[in-house]
């Protein structure tokens, strides 16, 4: 089976592609690398020792587009691609909404053309709002709070709808809660190149001494320290759950990939220190706008339906982090 990945150079997507490799799938990468590098396509030929076709365009160029499916029998498409800073959507939703749909319409119109007509989607927990209770199933509510949360939300729309328009898709929504980590070779991983906005990557460069102190924003949740509580999964358990979905591809279909269970700041921050033997200053400061105090999945379904389980623990999120910054650092 082929497969192409949209924004295959990505962190989520790298990680993807290396198991997809690694379980005997054939694929094909698209990437512009707005938020990735073109290293990463040879970082993962040298972690798997397999080759495969790589294309540097941007999805929304359909000719473009259209060629490399021209080009390959592609039987299935991973799509990644796309921007996901959820502070950066709030200051230019235009281009949100410009890049995330656009590339999107874009490529099931292709798709459709060439009668590949299945897909898995990387979505989040974020279309889940603010929950009303925890664990988080995946038939709760849908509310966003931020442009790119929206996208997300509105692409899960197009989806539903072009499915209900022909039931010859196959198409399989995967909503992430918080991913982290990075391949235990050191090779991949997620190394922003600019002021994270994510915590671990910002206790990461706290931790090399690249900045001075983490800010966590505020210790005043309902939450078991105060600070705020995620679900945080393995990106390479996250990837293993995109091949999970792949085998399991029928009809439409809708799954949360989390561990189920929560950590708080402060214990990420203490664990990241003791996993790793090296200090993490922080400050406790004001919360951050549109925060939530605790998100975590529910996730029977994924488990009894495409018999998918995280297994990785907090510590190997914390030793896999720092291990691929250290293995990385220009010195
Ligand atoms: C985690 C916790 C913060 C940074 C976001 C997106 C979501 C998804 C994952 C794409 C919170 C605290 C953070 C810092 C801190 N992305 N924090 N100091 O907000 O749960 O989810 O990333 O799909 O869509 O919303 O992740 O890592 O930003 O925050 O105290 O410098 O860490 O308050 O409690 P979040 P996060």
């Amino acid at each position: 089976m082929k497969v192409l990945v949209t924004g295959g150079a990505g962190f989520i997507g790298s990680h993807t592609c290396v198991e997809l490799l690694n379980n005997n799938y054939d694929i094909v990468v698209v990437d512009n690398y707005s938020n990735s590098k073109p290293e990463v396509i040879d970082k993962i030929k040298k972690i798997t020792g397999k080759d495969f076709k790589n294309y540097e365009i941007d999805i929304c160029d359909k000719e473009k587009l259209d060629k490399i499916f021209a080009e390959n029998k592609i039987d299935a498409v991973i799509h990644f691609a796309g921007y996901k800073a959820v502070g950066e959507s709030v200051k230019k939703p235009l281009m949100y909404y410009r890049n995330n749909i656009d590339s999107t319409l874009t490529l099931l119109e292709v798709m459709n053309k060439y009668n590949c007509k299945n897909l898995v989607f990387s979505s989040s927990a974020t279309v889940y709002g603010s929950p009303n209770s925890l664990p988080i199933k995946e038939d709760f509510p849908l509310s966003t709070t931020n442009p790119y949360g929206t996208t997300k939300l509105m692409i899960e729309g197009i989806l539903k709808d072009l499915y209900i328009s022909d039931k010859d898709f196959n198409i399989t929504l995967l909503r992430y809660f918080n991913p982290i980590g990075a391949h235990e070779s050191g090779l991949i991983g997620e190394n922003p190149n600019d002021i994270p906005n994510n915590l671990m990557p910002y206790i990461v460069k706290v931790a090399t001494g690249e900045y001075d102190h983490l800010n966590i924003f505020g210790n005043d949740y309902d939450t078991i320290d105060g600070t705020g509580v995620r679900d945080y999964i393995h990106v390479v358990d996250l990837a293993i759950g995109h091949i999970k979905a792949l085998e399991h591809l029928n009809g439409l279909r809708i799954y949360n990939l989390g561990t189920g269970k929560g950590t708080s700041v402060l214990e990420l921050v203490n664990t990241f220190s003791k996993v790793n033997n090296v200090p993490v200053k922080y400050e406790i400061t004001d919360r951050r706008a549109g925060d939530i105090a605790a998100c975590y999945a529910d996730v029977k379904k994924a488990f009894n339906e495409i018999g998918f389980k995280a297994t990785k623990t907090i510590e190997d999120m914390c030793r896999d982090a720092y291990n691929f910054v250290i293995q990385n650092k220009k010195y």
